[in-house]
């Protein structure tokens, strides 16, 4: 199988060139030069509506929290805030962009951890809701400020995710508080005169199963029913996190998102009566599941090296752009913009310009046969891309442009090399 075969709706092929949303790659990588991240706003509202849709066939009371960390251009921010979302941030900065963007303090609720006493301030100053990760952050919180509501990241023991580093639930996972503290923390909460609740979890990144979700909520909710006996706390809402997969590779099967929600819905409605724990809203975080597939890496290819061993295509995009394959060993699908329509007959590893031999976008990689200048177009890039991009090797960050029904416009303009004077400062004594 190809990775054409993971071309979506909104990538197309018309005379062997590649066309985003009615654009050509062609014209957007001459005009903004390359590498360049390309977002479908289309692309990114349907898979909202399919997941939100999909969701509330079994419950009203569903909110999304889109998970910001996947991308946070304030493009993709408005949109999703136009489409009613909600958001779920990590950071200060990721609640400051939500605020530019345009949400309300009500639609973000912030898990963070290891967070530190003035980023509880600017939180609390924010009014976001805040989901603690620790009792230590909890009882810091409370020296300086009762929020009128409060959430609790709960550990469920059960953790997946497509990569070690993207587990974050069971043993040996840093986030999320332990069943017995977690009753710690709602009656540390309650006596401190919090009046309104939430819990929480996150069990990880990049799953295509449904199994491990319905375990994991089965955890969940056992915990909540726990805490509305002993403590009779009512919760406000039950957030089930993110997580849900999006294939990578052409013969990957796609998460089953009926069977999703059918099954997670359905184990939450029954355990929500059996357990009265009252009409909650249940909230999710995808983050992937939303933008993964609106966006692509346009890339060109500077060089080619043949070696007694290897071929090499020396593109421009490096880990500094996409770290994903370097970082968790991950599979990007690559098709070549301006070769739609070749045979794929050759093997390469594609390989970007960082000065480190990890610095590989693909390894044996079909492809047809590639000539200096060709455009490739790295598919699946939107999520976790440029959010997690940099400028090691003093390589000035890429640009990003959006594009929707045949236009396009640029919502990031690329770096330069002044960019990378940014905030620094030489001390007296090397003027
Ligand atoms: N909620 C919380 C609390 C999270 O920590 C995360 C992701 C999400 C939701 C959204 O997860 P998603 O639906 O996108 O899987 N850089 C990695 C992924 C790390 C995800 C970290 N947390 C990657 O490129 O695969």
């Amino acid at each position: 199988m190809s990775d054409k075969a993971l071309l979506n709706p909104y990538l197309e092929s018309s005379d062997g060139i590649l066309y985003i949303d009615g654009v050509s790659s062609l014209e957007l990588a001459e005009k903004f030069d390359t590498p360049l991240y390309v977002l479908v706003e289309n692309r990114i509202r349907e898979n909202y509506r399919r997941l939100y849709q999909t969701l509330r066939r079994y419950y009203e009371k569903v909110r999304i929290y889109y998970s910001a960390k996947a991308n946070t251009n304030l493009s993709v921010l408005k949109i999703l805030e136009g489409e009613g979302s909600c958001i779920d941030a990590v950071s200060p900065g990721e609640v400051f962009l939500a605020l530019k963007a345009g949400f309300t303090p009500d639609r973000i609720l912030f898990t963070g951890t290891s967070v530190r006493d003035d980023e509880l301030k600017f939180l609390v100053e924010s009014e976001v809701t805040i989901n603690v990760d620790s009792l230590s952050q909890l009882r810091r919180l409370l020296k300086f400020h009762v929020p009128e509501i409060i959430s609790v990241r709960v550990n469920p023991e059960i953790g997946a995710g497509h990569h070690e580093h993207c587990i974050t639930a069971g043993r040996n996972s840093k986030f999320g508080i332990w069943e017995e503290d977690v009753v710690e923390a709602y009656r540390l909460a309650r006596e401190a005169g919090v009046s309104r609740f939430g819990i929480h979890m996150h069990i990880g990144s990049g799953i295509l199963t449904v199994e491990p979700f319905i375990l994991a909520a089965e955890k969940l909710l056992s915990i909540a029913h726990r805490i509305r006996r002993e403590l009779d706390v009512k919760f406000e809402f039950i957030d089930l996190g993110g997580g849900l997969g999006v294939p990578y590779r052409p013969e990957e099967k796609p998460l089953d998102l009926d069977l999703y929600a059918e099954r997670l819905l359905g184990l939450f409605l029954k355990r929500v009566s059996e357990y009265d724990l009252g009409e909650p809203w249940l909230f999710i975080e995808p983050g992937r599941y939303i933008v993964c597939d609106a966006g692509v890496l346009l890339t060109r290819v500077n060089t080619i090296k043949v070696t007694p061993y290897r071929k090499f295509l020396g593109v421009d995009a490096g880990f500094n752009t996409l770290i994903r394959p370097a970082m968790y060993g991950s599979y990007h699908p690559i098709v070549v913009a301006n070769k739609m329509d070749w045979r794929n007959e050759e093997t390469y590893d594609v390989a970007g310009p960082i000065c480190e031999s990890g610095d590989l976008l693909a390894r044996d990689r079909r492809l047809p046969r590639i000539s200096e200048g060709d455009l490739l177009a790295v598919l699946n890039a939107g999520a976790y891309g440029f959010s997690m991009s940099s400028q090691y090797n003093s390589r000035p960050r890429c640009g990003e442009v959006l594009v929707k029904d045949g236009r396009y416009a640029l919502i990031r303009r690329r770096e330069n090399l002044n960019s990378l004077l940014s905030g620094q400062e030489v001390p007296s004594w090397l003027r």
